[in-house]
């Protein structure tokens, strides 16, 4: 009895690059890889095979500049892999993470004036991007820049172009943590100078949290999102308390980083481990979890 992981609570993350053939190893990011879209398809049919049906995809362009323009070009990488997943896979669900950090040769998460993010042209931009996911079928857009009114933005360029039923997950309450590490190396999206913490949230704030939550869902997000998970459980447990709306949390790559090496250390049992950490974010109300363990998981799980 008691709660139990599902495959189809599940959400799995990859980075797509351009080209044929290409398997990248990731630095300090165990098991993990930048595929080409030939090679995504290979993996997603693995992944159906497992019996999950959601996946989270991440673009990292080979050109950069000032104003990521990578992100949202023509036939931009996203827009290329979500075309042929659905051309190939069309039931399979999914979700694109809408940012610039991977696509700006400053590493930030949004354009800059100064040194400074400009709120507004960044929500115009991530408008732009998220149209062009919508434009190449993806289901859900997911907003992961922490602009304030992103999710709203979005929203609306949706809706002026006609795609209503584009749905968006909110990277609602996002803290600048320590927990990232291995994925900027995936990315390449480590900023060049300063960090995040001036969008970002304060780990030590909690109201912070739940009033972007509650901006989230008043702005349309037909999922609000908590990152990371397995340090944040009282946020996913309040805000399912308080708003009792879809909820992901991100088992984000720090949190993965820890369970692989320390397993491969031997001081523990990495399915069990993995079994532990699932259950207690689904325990605290998580419907969604996005995760680096889907594919070990699907081979234990019921
Ligand atoms: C930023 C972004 C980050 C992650 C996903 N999108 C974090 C960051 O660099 O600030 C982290 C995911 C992970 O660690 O697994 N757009």
């Amino acid at each position: 009895m008691g709660i139990n992981l599902r495959r189809d609570n599940i959400i799995y993350p990859y980075f797509v690059v351009g080209g044929s053939n290409k398997k990248e190893k990731i630095l300090s990011f165990p098991g993990r890889h930048r595929l080409s879209v030939d090679l995504l398809i290979k993996d997603i049919k693995e992944l159906k095979a497992l019996g999950i049906n959601r996946v989270l995809l991440f673009g990292v362009p080979e050109a950069k500049d000032g104003k990521g323009s990578a992100a949202y070009k023509n036939n931009n990488i996203v827009s290329l892999a979500v075309r042929e997943i659905k051309r190939r896979f069309p039931q399979l669900i999914v979700f694109t993470d809408v940012c610039l950090c991977a696509y700006t040769d400053h590493g930030h998460c949004g354009i800059l004036k100064g040194r400074a993010i400009d709120n507004n042209e960044t929500i115009k931009i991530l408008a732009k991007i998220a149209l062009s996911h919508a434009e190449a079928g993806a289901d859900y857009v997911a907003p992961s820049a922490m602009a304030k009114g992103q999710v709203g933005a979005i929203k609306r360029e949706l809706d002026r172009n006609g795609f209503r039923k584009t749905k968006i997950m909110g990277y609602s309450a996002k803290f600048a943590s320590n927990f990232y590490g291995p994925f900027r190396n995936a990315a390449g999206s480590a900023p060049k100078f300063g960090d995040r913490k001036d969008y970002q949230l304060d780990y030590s704030d909690s109201l912070a949290a739940l009033a972007g939550i509650g901006a989230d869902i008043d702005e349309g997000a037909d999922i609000v999102m908590v990152k990371p998970a397995l340090a944040y459980l009282d946020i996913i447990k309040e805000a399912k308390l308080k708003f009792n709306r879809p909820i992901a949390a991100y088992n984000v790559s720090g949190e993965y980083a820890i369970v692989k090496y320390g397993a491969k250390q031997g001081l523990w049992n990495e399915d069990e481990m993995v079994k532990e950490i699932t259950t207690s974010i689904k325990r605290a109300g998580a419907d969604y979890i996005i995760t680096y363990h889907a594919k070990d998981a699907a081979r234990w799980l019921k």
